[in-house]
């Protein structure tokens, strides 16, 4: 049987960040938080990443989407 995600077209997510690497991979060690509340980008358009910048809202709006960031709570 065919899946759904096979009939979904291949789309690149990530537009420009660490685009001379294979994979982009971030560790945070939770010791290190310093805020109570920490926002890590999952839209791939933050110019802080991997920290949220609020760049998801113009991209939700510019395309109808509904990504937004990973809150991590220390
Ligand atoms: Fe990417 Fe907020 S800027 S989730």
């Amino acid at each position: 049987a065919e899946s759904e995600a096979s009939t979904t077209p291949a789309v690149v997510l990530n537009p420009s960040i660490k685009k001379d690497v294979d994979k982009v991979v971030d560790t945070v060690l939770v010791s290190d938080l310093s805020k109570p509340l920490t926002a890590y980008c999952r839209c791939w358009r933050s110019g802080t990443f991997p920290l949220c910048d609020g760049s998801h809202a113009k991209h939700n709006k510019a395309t109808g989407d509904n990504v937004g960031p990973l809150l991590v709570k220390k």
